[in-house]
């Protein structure tokens, strides 16, 4: 078989673990394998290379993506979709498509057009349905309670409040996990109403039990770290810092859990397309890798791990 694979959308630490798993895999069977550039804009524009063993030595510690990827808004366009499709006829008889939700929908797209297609999970949001982890998430968490330590020792030097402001646009995964993790005193998230006079509460009550630093981690879809300062800093007559770690959470050598998930789904993608399916993603349930319906796991809303949320909250004093 000849076998495609790209990554799409917001890259995350581990898409070359997957790309080497993909390719070696593929070629241990008898197959050849193709990299498509700067994901489904180089699809559309039939951007592809011949990948070998060699071309992905040296690749399962590198952040980023060496294919590349691109934000491609047109994909949505039924007529992009077919001229994908038709390149994918001609010179693919499967594809691996390695990113986000938005990458998988394009995945559905060119299913439904009648290529053979398998999604592997890859966000630091970690917000698809149907899998348990993307990869990339736990990087990410790591370079967040990283930096959240470090912002924790200047702010008990001056005993101030921080304000963290971290990714995700609809999701507040990181934030949650990382603010658990990395010992936060309060989570603001999309999944949960929470005024500021609650925020406010839960800094006095910091300060009432002699704590010597107060860690906000808000979740960008949630609010803007400035507005959140300065609504707290107005309401309390603290002093805020703000810290926004930005796309530092995207790069960075990926961890080990990455590696070893993107390797586990890099092989399985190979294994289901040479096995006839499509239409599916290969994700993590429990320990398992499984197989879900890509038009089932994105029309699926990812359940909010409410029990966490608590836990931030009784955890703190
Ligand atoms: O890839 C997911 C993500 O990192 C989101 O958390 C964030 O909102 C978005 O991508 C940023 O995208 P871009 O780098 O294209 O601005």
């Amino acid at each position: 078989m000849r076998l495609g694979v790209l990554t799409s959308g917001g890259d995350s630490p581990g898409m070359n673990a997957a790309v080497r798993a993909v390719t070696r895999k593929a070629q241990t069977g008898g197959h050849q394998v193709l990299g498509v550039m700067e994901g489904f804009r180089g699809l559309t524009a039939g951007d592809l290379a011949e990948l070998s063993v060699h071309s992905v030595s040296g690749i399962i510690d590198r952040g980023g993506t060496i294919l590349r990827s691109s934000r491609f808004p047109e994909f949505k366009n039924h007529e992009r979709q077919q001229e994908a499709a038709e390149i994918c006829r001609e010179r693919l008889d499967g594809l691996v498509v390695i990113g986000g939700n938005g990458s998988q929908a394009g995945s559905l797209a060119l299913h439904e057009a009648g290529v053979k297609v398998v999604g592997v999970p890859s966000t630091i949001d970690n917000d698809l349905a149907g899998t348990d982890y993307c990869i990339g998430f736990d990087t990410a968490l790591n370079t967040v309670i990283e930096n959240l330590a470090k912002i924790r020792d200047t702010a008990s030097a001056l005993e101030r409040v921080f304000v963290i402001e971290v990714m995700g646009r609809s999701s507040g995964a990181i934030a949650l996990t990382a603010g658990l993790a990395g010992g936060a005193d309060c989570v603001v998230i999309p999944e949960v109403d929470i005024s500021l006079e609650q925020v406010c509460e839960a800094v006095a009550s910091g300060y009432r039990r002699g704590k010597t630093h107060i860690l906000i981690v808000v979740a960008e879809g949630a609010s803007s770290a400035y507005e959140m300062a300065e609504g707290i800093s107005r309401a309390g007559g603290y002093d805020v810092k703000i810290s926004v770690l930005g796309h530092i959470q995207r790069g960075g050598s990926p961890s080990a859990l990455d590696r070893t998930i993107a390797s586990r789904l890099g092989v399985a993608a190979v294994d289901a397309l040479v096995a006839g399916g499509s239409g599916v993603m290969v994700g993590v349930c429990g320990t398992d890798v499984v197989e879900v319906q890509l038009r089932e796991a994105l029309g699926a809303r990812r359940s909010f791990d409410e029990d966490m949320y608590r836990m931030v909250a009784d955890l703190a004093s």
